[in-house]
């Protein structure tokens, strides 16, 4: 086992995990050592599949406005949005922009050699800078090359993190399987910066990668650290069916059509003014009642689909702005969007809650700082609006990095590791997980799991599926105690690494279901059909998970509203 020590870790290499080290860099003049833990290799973070755009602010003088952007956002957000949040990332997202040209993004550009921006839904304005549809993976590339100019950090590529400890409520270390090598080592810092992204897999259809596990929520969470707002998870209402392959709001940004199986752009009942372009949770929702109410088409596993159509827009459209959407229909499906409607349905997308952290990122640990989907910055609410998150997570990767640089300035001390804390975890992994010889296989349970969510808190909800949801999650991890991982050996076992990450799911799974069980409401993401209405008295508030060891805890916490009351969306 090595006692691995850097000032600063970064856990995730995503668009936040890399904006954040390249802030530190600066601030620090190259000076502060990072240590960059990802499972993944770097650059094989889900950040690179960010397709549509990254919201700001770009155009005052062609009508658009911070003010415009915010109310956006809130109303989007179904009033559970920090409205105080919300100001602070409008501001400073447009100087991410700047900072990424600089920085080498390839931008769409106008005729006028301006940025292009699309339109992208729930926002009143284009507003979704863009690299084509690949804008994600521009972004990634232009910071990690960014980056490397400074050479002061150190890379732990494919390294699994199995825990967080949090002594006297300051970060302490992270425990680390390193697969590459199959030892297990203590890495810590005085300071952590968690960004490990979303927890898609959650769900079966989804628009994630399959290495989106939820890691760094659940290993904050049995840390003591609270999870904030998990009931509202995003269902994207363009997954490519059968693979769940997300079709990027741009098709509808840039002028495509939704259709049922009669042919008719059904969002005219649903959305008249925003058509397509309303936001996710009402197109998603109105997608399911097309489907439900029998106008969909029968799909491969009772993925019954709708009809995205794109054949208006021509070749030059949609070879020059969504390339990647053209080759991916063809590649998995034979067919060409030029010529041919796209079949597809809401898919598991986004996780709008997450670790809570304050306006700073910063989270109940002293010195463990949230950024990007991993984090519960209040910012989206109840539902996000599309292309603020890759926005969210330039935003808060810049911040937490300024904040961590002043926090590295004062000189704190490294905080003791609690040497039997690590060797419990890797006995519990070693002796006890990997050894034990059960009948159960984890990687039925994570199907089963998968599937659970994806019957029991989709689109729509109720307080009967809901509950029977959970119940059979706890059934679940019941069953998970008698697994047997097939592989034994230490080096490069990824049949460990899934069992350890369906132990995370499972626990988020649980979190999730009480959080929606308890919110009696309806509002954005979380459409609860027996309580159909947005209850303020009750729920303006956010949802506190904290660990027990048994079930979890409930908590409500006030929403910051200071300039716009809650009132009915309409679209
Ligand atoms: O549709 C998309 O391109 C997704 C963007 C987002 O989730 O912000």
């Amino acid at each position: 086992m090595q006692e691995i020590t850097h000032d600063v870790i970064i856990f995730g290499t995503g668009l936040a995990g890399l904006r954040a080290a390249v802030e530190i860099s600066i601030q620090t003049k190259g000076k502060a050592d990072i240590g960059l833990v990802s499972k993944v290799q770097i650059m094989r973070a889900h950040s690179v599949c960010a397709e549509g755009g990254t919201a700001a602010v770009m155009r005052p003088e062609e009508g658009d406005s911070f003010e415009l952007h915010e109310w956006d956002t809130n109303k989007g957000s179904d009033f559970l949005a920090d409205q105080d949040v919300v100001e602070r990332f409008v501001a400073t997202s447009p100087g991410e922009i700047r900072l990424l040209e600089h920085w080498g993004v390839p931008w769409s550009r106008r005729e006028d050699g301006r940025v292009m921006q699309r339109p992208f839904g729930g926002h009143t304005f284009p507003r979704a800078c863009m690299a084509a549809d690949k804008t994600g993976f521009f972004e990634m590339q232009a910071l990690y090359d960014t980056l490397v100019k400074f050479n002061n950090f150190t890379r732990y590529d494919e390294g699994f993190v199995t825990s967080m400890l949090v002594e006297n409520g300051r970060f302490a270390g992270l425990t680390l399987y390193d697969a590459p090598t199959g030892e297990f080592n203590i890495i810590r810092g005085k300071a952590l910066l968690m960004a490990s992204g979303g927890l898609g897999n959650l769900y079966g259809f989804t628009t994630y990668s399959q290495t989106v596990t939820g890691d760094g929520q659940a290993i904050a969470f049995r840390a003591g650290l609270a999870l904030e707002d998990t009931e509202f998870l995003q269902f994207h209402p363009t997954g490519l069916v059968p693979s769940g392959i997300l079709m990027t709001e741009g098709c509808r940004g840039e002028g495509g059509y939704l259709r049922n199986n009669k042919g008719e752009r059904f969002m005219e009942k649903y959305a008249p003014k925003m058509m397509e372009l309303a936001p996710r949770d009402i197109v998603s929702r109105s997608e399911m009642t097309e489907i439900l109410e029998g106008r969909g088409f029968k799909g491969p596993d009772g993925l019954d689909y709708v009809h995205l159509d794109l054949t208006h827009l021509g070749a030059d459209v949609i070879n020059k702005r969504l390339p990647l959407i053209r080759e991916v229909c063809i590649k998995f499906l034979g067919l060409d969007p030029i010529t041919d409607q796209i079949p597809i349905r809401p898919v598991a997308h986004y996780s709008m809650g997450g670790i809570e952290a304050d306006i700073n990122g910063r989270t109940q640990a002293e010195n463990i700082w949230a950024a990007g989907e991993v984090a519960c910055h209040s910012m989206h609410g109840a539902n996000r609006l599309g292309c603020n998150s890759t926005a969210e997570c330039l935003v808060w990767g810049g911040i937490t990095g300024g904040e961590i640089s002043k926090y590295l300035a004062t000189g704190p001390a490294l905080s003791p590791v609690p040497m039997e804390k690590v060797q419990k975890e890797e006995n519990r992994i070693f002796n006890g997980l990997l050894q034990q010889e059960g009948t159960e296989s984890p990687a039925a349970i994570r199907r089963e799991l998968r599937s659970v969510m994806d019957q029991h808190a989709g689109v729509y909800r109720t307080g009967e599926l809901l509950q029977c949801g959970l119940e059979k999650v706890r059934q679940l991890r019941e069953r998970f105690k008698n697994i047997r991982i097939e592989d034994k050996s230490r080096v490069y076992n990824t049949n460990l690494i899934q069992a350890l990450e369906t132990e995370n799911l499972m626990d988020l799974a649980e979190v999730l279901l009480m959080s929606a069980l308890a919110r009696e409401e309806s509002r954005g993401g979380h459409a609860r059909t027996d309580f159909p209405t947005r209850d303020d008295q009750r729920f303006l508030a956010h949802t506190m998970a904290y660990y027990t060891g048994g079930k979890p805890r409930l908590e409500y916490k006030p929403v910051a509203i200071t300039k716009w009351k809650p009132v009915e969306r309409k679209y």
